[in-house]
């Protein structure tokens, strides 16, 4: 969940480093640090806190080199301290390291090390790495063979970078299970590595992604992977069409409120390339389905966490209603724990933003294991989720950087009802005319979220009323239903407000208990089939002096008469109503949580890619 910037080339390895952190802060920003090789010794620099506090200390204390490795933490073992910051060093100073994941078994690797006499500097399970390198490195004296040897006794996931005083030319780069992507760029004469392609993007688009199990070896003027046995490995170059503006904030004040206006754009391009605006059809290649394929589904599962999961209980309605395939959803993390039931005709359909979750890697390698075929709507090109699927869909939204997803939760919800169409299309299920209209009805919905965030200033006038609340209960219906989950969530992640999501219509069997004067209900009540049951829903809660906000349909009088206050949207067609609806739900969690002061960006204890089980 950590971040690593490497570099190596004849540019000041720091402010490569110390810029790609900075976009790589939403991985984890407890702690950061760098080490560069300056007249051939290690010079590192720690701080406990955020990157601007790397950023003052190598200012005050600088260091020149042009081969380093950086690092940004989100603390497993260990506080985030400055003794726990990456990078590791080994105990006679040859080899340092930055890593990403978890020693699972570094008890007894430390154990085993303070027995031969190795002192440990830090509480951190890294350490533990940096110390096993070194020992090989004295019999070897090559790193590679050194960093192979050491990765054959550690368990777990792992991406790391290691760099040695004895080695100057070469930086040597690892991947082990899920931990995270480790990426290598490729640049002129400058070769340049990360864990997550926004730290990069802005030097080079030519990149290679590391497959678990492959070591490679970057030197300024090339590299080479390899298994580990040694074994020489092809690999692609892939080229990454992301506009590095697209990483920076430009106007707005947060990352998160930038990317909630991007959705107008982000939701043309999602269907960029897609649509047959002649024909009104739906065309999704990189599914890798024909009609004999998508007519031998019978069952679809949708696996995903979070935010994603969410997008995937929309499309569990999308699905099923327009292609009339049964879906089943299940967060990622419980997956592999059901024994899922996968038999011929079953397709596992992964969502995440990041591609890198490891619950969700977890989820799809159970479900390869088991025959499924394995589907993935993915936003990070490159990664693991799109690798490893039988055909994928991307988002094509560019880097999200707010750990709080709003692009790309809208983004795969469009992507979902193009897979119902297209799906429905190829098994010859859908009428020409349902077709038409649910294209035509799925290219109007930028120009409804445009109108959507238009009413930014009233729903930031609302967030000043409630943003002393203690918390909020969040209802909707239907297809809505997953919108009130989101709605939820947003508030929570950001504001530290407690915030629960519940199906409307099970308000009676209990969360009606805690409504009163001080417990606002945000209701989803836009004119579809549950709207009558949503007004019954608004008059429960009035009753019990509830107070109610209430997303509707502009225009909707009987409700600007019942609710306290309203976040209007536009009218829009039922199934996609929830893109349009999660606007304002977005928008109320940002400004409560920009007028409290908060972290918005970077909320405490949580991580935009989480890759630990
Ligand atoms: C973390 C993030 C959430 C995200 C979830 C799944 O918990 O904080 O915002 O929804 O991971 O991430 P993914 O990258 O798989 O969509």
């Amino acid at each position: 969940m950590c971040g690593i910037v490497a570099y190596i080339g004849e540019k000041d390895a720091t402010p490569v480093i110390v810029s790609g952190l900075r976009k790589l802060e939403y991985r984890g920003y407890d702690s950061a640090g760098i080490a560069v090789l300056q007249n051939g010794k290690i010079e590192i620099r720690r701080v406990a806190g955020k990157i601007e506090k790397l950023e003052k200390l190598v200012d005050e204390n600088p260091t020149k080199g042009n081969i380093g490795i950086g690092h940004t933490r989100w603390a497993t073992h260990g506080a985030p301290n400055e003794q726990n910051a990456h990078p590791h060093v080994g105990m006679a100073g040859r080899i340092v390291i930055v890593h990403n994941g978890i020693v699972e078994n570094y008890l007894s690797l430390r154990e085993e090390l303070i027995a031969e006499g190795v002192e440990f500097k830090s509480e951190t399970d890294t350490e533990t790495i940096a110390h096993l390198i070194e020992g090989f490195y004295s019999e070897s004296q090559d790193l590679y063979t050194a960093v192979q040897s050491a990765l054959k006794l550690i368990k777990g996931a792992h991406g790391l970078v290691v760099m040695s005083t004895e080695e100057p030319d070469r930086l040597i780069a690892a991947r082990l299970g899920n931990a995270g992507g480790v990426a290598l760029g490729i640049g002129d004469g400058e070769m340049y590595l990360a864990s997550d392609v926004p730290a990069i993007v802005e030097y080079t688009r030519r990149l290679i992604f590391l497959e678990s199990g492959q070591v490679a070896i970057i030197t300024k003027d090339g590299y080479s992977v390899n298994d580990l046995d040694g074994n020489p490995i092809q690999t692609e170059v892939v080229n990454v069409p992301w506009d590095p503006i697209s990483v920076e904030k430009g106007r707005y004040r947060h990352f998160m409120q930038k990317e909630i206006h991007e959705q107008v754009r982000s939701l043309s391009d999602t269907m960029s390339g897609r649509v047959d605006f002649e024909e009104h059809r739906i065309h999704l290649k990189t599914l890798n389905l024909d009609e004999e394929k998508a007519k031998s589904i019978k069952k679809i599962f949708i696996t995903a966490c979070g935010t994603a999961a969410y997008a995937g209980m929309v499309g569990k309605y999308l699905i099923e209603n327009i292609a009339r395939i049964p879906v089943e959803v299940m967060v990622a993390s419980e997956f592999r724990y059901c024994d899922p039931i996968i038999e011929p005709g079953t397709a596992v359909l992964a969502i995440s933003q990041s591609g890198e979750t490891a619950d969700t890697l977890a989820a799809m390698e159970e479900a390869r294991g088991k025959g499924a075929l394995l589907l993935s709507i993915v936003n990070a090109i490159g990664s693991q989720a799109m690798r490893i699927a039988n055909g994928f869909i991307s988002m094509q939204v560019g880097p999200e950087i707010g750990v709080a997803s709003t692009k790309a939760f809208t983004a795969p919800l469009l992507d979902l009802y193009m897979m119902a169409i297209y799906l429905a299309d190829l098994r010859g299920t859908l009428s020409v005319e349902k077709r038409i209209d649910l294209v035509k009805d799925l290219l109007t919905v930028p120009g409804l979220v445009e109108k959507a965030l238009k009413k930014e200033d009233a729903i930031k006038a609302i967030a000043a009323k409630y943003k002393s609340m203690k918390g909020a209960l969040y209802l909707g219906r239907g297809v809505n239903m997953p919108i009130a989950y989101e709605g939820a969530l947003k508030l929570k992640e950001i504001s530290y407000k407690h915030a629960e999501g519940y199906p409307a219509g099970e308000m009676k069997h209990g969360p009606i208990a805690l409504v009163d004067k001080d417990l606002p209900v945000v209701v989803i009540a836009t004119r579809d089939a549950w709207y009558e049951k949503m007004i019954s829903q608004i008059e429960q809660a009035k009753a019990r002096n509830g107070h109610v906000l209430a997303v509707a349909t502009e225009g909707d009088e009987l409700i600007q008469n019942l609710a306290d206050e309203v976040f209007w949207v536009p009218e829009t067609p039922w199934l996609l109503s929830p893109v349009v609806n999660v606007i304002p739900l977005q928008l109320f969690a940002y400004h409560i949580a920009a007028q409290l002061g908060l972290d918005v960006d970077q909320p405490r204890n949580l991580a935009k890619s989480v890759t630990v089980e």
